[in-house]
């Protein structure tokens, strides 16, 4: 693949868009290469993805301008569906994805990132919804999942306005978990830079989770999702059914059985995944 970089460190995957010199922006061969490399993700032994962008300044600056300059309302439509059939598939992956926002997350950028289960960034993102200054709506879902995120108010504001916010405030309105800063010693020198503490956060966020058992991270995934789409008496009916799921499992077997056990010397082993 030219523009997306996977990598595997054990139970953990790492997707990175690589296209820095457009600011990894997302023209149609990127979206192709995002679903080409979900789909090749070996879920027998990845346990949580991180998403990120190459490079030190940009997350993903957005759906590609110059490709979209040129479309029709017909050919407008069908680029939107792309981007939503990729992101919705980022959204209902079986296993949770973290997005690592290292830099500008506008339009597209800031939509794929809320395709993801959790969003961390580092202090210097941007995120911003810029479309209607380009005559255009928002068009990877960032109208329906900005509103579900921060609520209809804030969504419409940043909508309306193409007011760009920093990471700060990304924080203060929800729609980030964690703002990662760089490390400086005593005489102000930088340690670690953001970037590199941002990966460090999300790899040691993604192994917390790939630890736990996986049949049950993966219900908790889909119940989530599938609950907010439904009525409260519908989704807690699809929570029992995923809770019920877990049980006979040798995980839940193992997980509760070295709970009661009450040998102090007794060491856990890894889940299973069955
Ligand atoms: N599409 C295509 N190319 C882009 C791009 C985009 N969204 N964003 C940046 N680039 C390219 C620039 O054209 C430039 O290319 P060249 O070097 O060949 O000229 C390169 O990336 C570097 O960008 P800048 O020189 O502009 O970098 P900067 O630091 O001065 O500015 C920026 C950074 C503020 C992010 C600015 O690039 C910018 O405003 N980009 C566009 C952001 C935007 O409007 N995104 C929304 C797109 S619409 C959308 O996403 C629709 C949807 O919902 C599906």
């Amino acid at each position: 693949m030219e523009f997306v970089l996977y990598e595997q460190k054990g139970a953990v995957g790492i997707i990175t868009i690589n296209r820095p010199k457009a600011l990894n922006a997302l023209n149609s061969q990127v979206l192709e290469e995002l679903d080409e490399a979900f789909s090749s993700v070996n879920l027998d032994e990845v346990r949580c993805l991180i998403l990120t962008g190459a490079g030190e300044k940009s997350f993903v600056a957005g759906a590609d301008i110059g490709e979209m300059s040129t479309l029709t309302k017909a050919e407008g439509e069908a680029f939107g569906k792309k981007g939503n059939d990729v992101f919705r598939k980022i959204e209902t992956f079986p296993i949770p994805v973290i997005a690592a926002i290292n830099g500008f997350a506008l339009g597209g950028g800031c939509e794929i990132s809320m395709s993801c289960d959790i969003r961390i960034c580092s202090d210097n993102a941007v995120f911003g919804q810029p479309e209607v200054g380009l005559g255009i709506t928002p068009g990877f879902g960032g109208t329906q999942r900005l509103a579900r995120l921060v609520g209809a108010g804030m969504a419409k504001q940043m909508i309306y306005t193409a007011r760009n916010i920093k990471a700060p405030e990304a924080l203060r309105i929800g729609l980030v978990n964690d703002v990662i800063a760089a490390t400086v010693d005593a005489e102000g020198n930088v340690t670690a830079t953001a970037q590199e503490n941002l990966m460090a956060a999300a790899e040691k966020m993604a192994a917390g989770i790939a630890k736990n058992a996986p049949i049950a991270v993966r219900n908790c995934k889909k119940a989530i999702n599938d609950g907010l789409d439904a009525t409260m008496d519908d989704a807690l009916v699809i929570e029992e059914k995923l809770f019920g799921d877990c049980f006979e499992t040798e995980d839940q077997q193992y997980g509760m059985a070295f709970f009661l056990d009450k040998n102090k010397e007794k060491v856990k082993e890894p889940f299973k995944n069955k």
